[in-house]
């Protein structure tokens, strides 16, 4: 630790307790690695504010000393978006915990940055309420880190992602100040919208320290089918006739054969059907009279079905899907890219990855799944090796030459701020450097992440 760190390790302390300031190597390489593996760093020091005067003043002071900062929530991201670089600082979230009581009124609830998307969903599910929004890595992704990403998950198809959930926020200036706007008003178009910049803006403007979330009716009846069907353009007919047939489809996700091989051998699991198939699908209705009946709408094009109403024999339906991204990370790190395409063009998407694949490096184990009711692929290569950057590459101008984005639901983080040019214009780019500069004049928060230093 230089003198300097010391310095502000000593100024943090004083401000937000010295126990929550780590410095301990052992201790800060618990907030120094990614998810995925494929991101880690040498912090400066973790600091962990409890409430948003703390983080006002802790970024004052970072400001002051010209320290870099990068915040960090639940610690889930895959794209290094949280996870430091040499000699930055952690600004830790996960102490703002505060969980607002349900205004009925409104249909709204305001949280705290540090609560995960599990603690929420309860609290809502206590008062008759949904939040809409669901994903695998729900007991550790935080609020603010969700709504700093834009976080998308299964239920994206219905219900929109995190921009669509948020009714305000509440965020931290580098230099301190602090800006709250957490009324939820439906209607207020008084002037620019700026925390609604903040939402999906990868940390790079303001630090989120609470959100005004959006809750729905729950729906009383749910159910999950399992489909298996010989290829994504029936796939995609499968998506056609459950829309025709219902408005409670609120997700079609889908996982292939190679995916689904690896996640039975690593959970021991029994395939769900006697044969193998090219595509499985996990359909979800919700609604206040069981929705069962409207899952049979694809039966006649689908190769085998398995339908379940109750939560447990749902939960092992998803657990097929939702086993994916730990089945990949188990098997090394893998090449892992969340993008886009036009739902339409998802087949011909994922041919064109298939041949780069192949072309580049053959022996590579390429496992494609992702919530293809939003056209959203999560592309992974295992054992890419040396051709992992050049893969990259090519896979992300597939997306993009299909009409398609670099980044779905991760974000751009460190990971693909070099080929943001790839789905932005040169203007939209030199826009969000001006904005950049006047939320960060120094430039020392997340640096480097979404725009290449
Ligand atoms: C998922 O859909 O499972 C998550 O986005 C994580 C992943 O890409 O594996
Ligand atoms: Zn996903």
């Amino acid at each position: 630790v230089s003198v300097d760190g010391d310095r502000l390790a000593a100024r943090l302390a004083a401000i937000v307790g010295a126990a929550h300031v780590v410095t301990d190597p052992a201790l800060k390489s618990l907030y120094e690695h990614d998810a995925t593996g494929r991101f880690s760093g040498s912090s400066r020091l973790v600091v962990r504010p409890g409430n948003v005067e703390e983080v006002a003043e802790t970024l004052a002071a970072c400001s002051r000393s010209g320290a870099a900062v990068v915040p960090q929530g639940g610690h889930t991201g895959m794209v290094g978006g949280g996870t430091p670089r040499d000699g930055e600082v952690v600004l830790s979230l996960g102490r703002l915990q505060a969980l607002g009581e349900i205004d009925r009124a409104a249909s709204q609830v305001t949280v705290g940055a540090g609560v995960t998307l599990e603690r929420l969903q309860l609290q809502a599910a206590a008062g008759g309420l949904d939040f809409p929004l669901d994903h695998g890595a729900r007991s550790a992704a935080t609020v603010g880190g969700m709504v700093a990403t834009d976080a998308g998950g299964h239920l994206a198809l219905r219900y929109g992602t995190m921009r669509a959930l948020t009714a305000g926020v509440e965020a931290v200036l580098i230099d301190g100040r602090i800006v709250t706007r957490l009324g939820g008003l439906l209607k207020d178009n008084a002037g620019l919208d700026l925390p609604e910049l903040l939402i999906g803006s990868e940390g790079i403007l303001a630090v989120i320290t609470r959100a005004r979330l959006r809750l729905v009716p729950a729906r009383r009846r749910r159910a999950t089918a399992l489909f298996a069907v010989a290829d994504l353009d029936t796939a995609l007919a499968v998506l056609d006739r459950l829309r025709a047939a219902t408005p409670s489809l609120e997700a079609l996700d889908y996982f292939e054969e190679t995916g689904l091989r690896r996640v039975c051998e690593r959970l021991g699991l029994a395939p769900p059907f006697s044969r193998s198939h090219p595509v499985y699908l996990v359909a979800e209705c919700a609604a206040d009279v069981d929705p069962s009946e409207q899952l049979l709408a694809a039966a006649d094009i689908v190769e085998e079905s398995a339908i379940a109403t109750d939560a447990a024999a749902r939960k092992a339906l998803w657990r097929f899907r939702e086993a994916h991204n730990e089945t990949v990370r188990s098997l090394g790190v893998p090449l892992k890219l969340d993008v886009s395409v036009p739902v339409g063009a998802v087949p011909v998407f994922e041919r064109d990855v298939r041949t780069l694949v192949e072309d580049v490096e053959p022996d590579a184990e390429l496992i494609l799944y992702g919530h293809l009711g939003d056209g959203n692929v999560h592309v992974n290569v295992i054992g890419a090796g040396e051709a992992a950057d050049t893969l990259e590459d090519l896979i992300l101008r597939a997306a993009a030459d299909r009409g398609g984005s670099i980044s779905a639901e991760h974000g751009v983080g460190l990971a693909k701020s070099s080929w943001l040019d790839l789905c932005r214009s040169e203007t939209e780019i030199s826009l969000m450097r001006d904005i950049k500069r006047v939320f960060d004049p120094g430039g020392i928060l997340s640096p480097g992440r979404v725009l290449r230093e």
